[in-house]
């Protein structure tokens, strides 16, 4: 089977010129060179991609300094696994590239990193997660275009199935569980059953993964376009218990989840994806729905090894919802005190929560489009000079007539000294009692 068509059709322009550049440089070079992996699964499927891993026989490190020295760029080596990641320059291809040795990998301990040595592309595809993965394309000489496919990938795809190239896999590398959820959820694909039941067998080498790399394959799947089908499956596999008995996926954290996307379209939400990226809402959406206690929150936000960002926007979500169960009124006083200082990330999730009650959600966006910015004309200098002693009476005044303007008490400058002097009169007479 000849791809050069697919080529045309299915990579970008930037891609295929440098697909095109690649293959020149190798053929020149007489080295055989591979495209490999996802790019060869998506250009079968008829997806664009967006993703170029070349596997070659003979040095990687050598072919990816020529291509460096050919079309420019920089270049990061890793001497001991054989690989090299070229960034080229923007305008010839965003995306940085990998350029590998092709090898073989042996896992002497679960989790851990596989021993490596330079191999043939047999090896090189064996290796690898699933069969759908495990096809290359020829890339220079005359069988420029054709497809290698020594495991039957190709029949996987028309099968839309799943499948581990061997029952080790999952124990070998753990997150080939998350990723096998996320390919099973992008494409509608299910898993064949000897995967299933070999990702089952291995749940317990989750564990073993380090937070970074269960955090990073977690944050890998929100940042797709549709998380949701591949949250859905790692919840019916047992993946997401397997990390935490306490991280789960039902419907609360889906309406949370399908309310955020949502309230990424509207102002507040547009403020936020300003602040924070969108997989960074989306994580810390999930993670603030989960049933939780103080304490959950927290052996979660540990098992992730979560950002010191997130852990203050849990926190602080937390603690509103906490307050919000004792308010006593829902004027825009009281809002106003109970949001402020609040982000429009903050804001955001705290929208997105299952558990904050509808009336004060939808107070939100007014707090944060107008209560946020309004201000009284007193201020600490104000209180100053009147000669009120400082301490914690200035923040009370201050919140005092705040809250009145906001309340609509208060309606100039002139009341607003009125009421000042009052309460200012009120904590004197209240000074010179105690101090009697
Ligand atoms: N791979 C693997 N095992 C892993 C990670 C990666 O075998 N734990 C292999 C797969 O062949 C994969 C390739 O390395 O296709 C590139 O990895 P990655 O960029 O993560 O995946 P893509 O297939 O490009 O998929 P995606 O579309 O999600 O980027």
């Amino acid at each position: 089977m000849n791809l050069e068509q697919n080529f045309q059709s299915f990579l970008s322009e930037q891609a295929y010129a440098v697909v095109k550049a690649v293959s020149q440089i190798a053929s020149d070079l007489g080295q055989p060179v591979f495209l490999v992996g996802g790019a060869v699964r998506d250009l079968l499927l008829g997806r664009m991609s967006h993703d170029l891993d070349f596997v070659t026989e003979g040095s990687g490190l050598a072919l990816a300094q020529t291509i460096c020295e050919a079309l420019d760029g920089s270049l990061t080596t890793h001497e001991r696994f054989g690989t090299a990641v070229w960034t080229p320059p923007a305008q010839l291809f965003p995306n940085t590239v990998d350029v590998i040795t092709a090898r073989k990998e042996i896992y002497k301990t679960p989790a851990a990193l596989p021993e490596v040595t330079p191999s043939n592309m047999q090896d090189d595809l064996f290796r690898r997660d699933f069969t759908i993965n495990g096809m290359a394309i020829r890339l220079g000489g005359p069988q420029h275009g054709e497809l290698l496919d020594l495991y039957h990938g190709q029949r996987d795809l028309e099968k839309k199935l799943i499948r581990v190239f061997h029952q080790q896999s999952f124990q070998d590398d753990p997150t080939r569980t998350f990723r096998a959820a996320r390919y099973a959820g992008r494409l509608g694909f299910a898993l064949a059953d000897g995967t299933k039941q070999a990702l089952i067998n291995s749940l317990n080498e989750i564990k073993l993964l380090s937070a970074d790399r269960v955090r990073h394959e977690l944050e890998k799947t929100m940042a797709e376009p549709l998380p949701m089908p591949m949250l859905e499956i790692l919840e019916d596999l047992g993946i997401l218990k397997a990390v935490d008995a306490n991280l789960v996926w039902s419907d609360t954290q889906r309406i949370a989840l399908a309310h955020l996307d949502g309230l990424l379209s509207l102002e507040l939400g547009q403020s936020a994806a300003k602040e924070v990226s969108k997989t960074y809402l989306r994580l810390t959406t999930w993670l603030t729905n989960l049933p939780q206690s103080e304490e959950t929150a927290l052996s979660i936000t540990n098992c992730l090894n979560v950002s010191a960002d997130i852990r203050r926007d849990i926190e602080k979500v937390l603690k509103v919802l906490d307050a919000s169960k004792t308010l006593e009124d829902l004027r825009p006083g009281t809002i106003e005190k109970l949001l402020r200082g609040l982000s429009a990330a903050q804001l955001t999730l705290l929208q997105a929560n299952q558990q904050l009650p509808k009336e004060i959600k939808t107070l939100i966006p007014t707090y944060f489009n107008r209560w946020r910015l309004i201000k009284t004309s007193t201020d600490g200098n104000t209180l100053r000079q009147l000669n009120l002693p400082p301490g914690p009476s200035y923040q009370k005044i201050l919140d005092h007539l705040l809250a009145a303007k906001l309340n609509g008490e208060i309606n100039s400058d002139s009341e607003e000294n009125e009421q000042l002097t009052h309460l200012v009169q009120n904590i004197m007479t209240e000074n010179k009692k105690s101090a009697s």
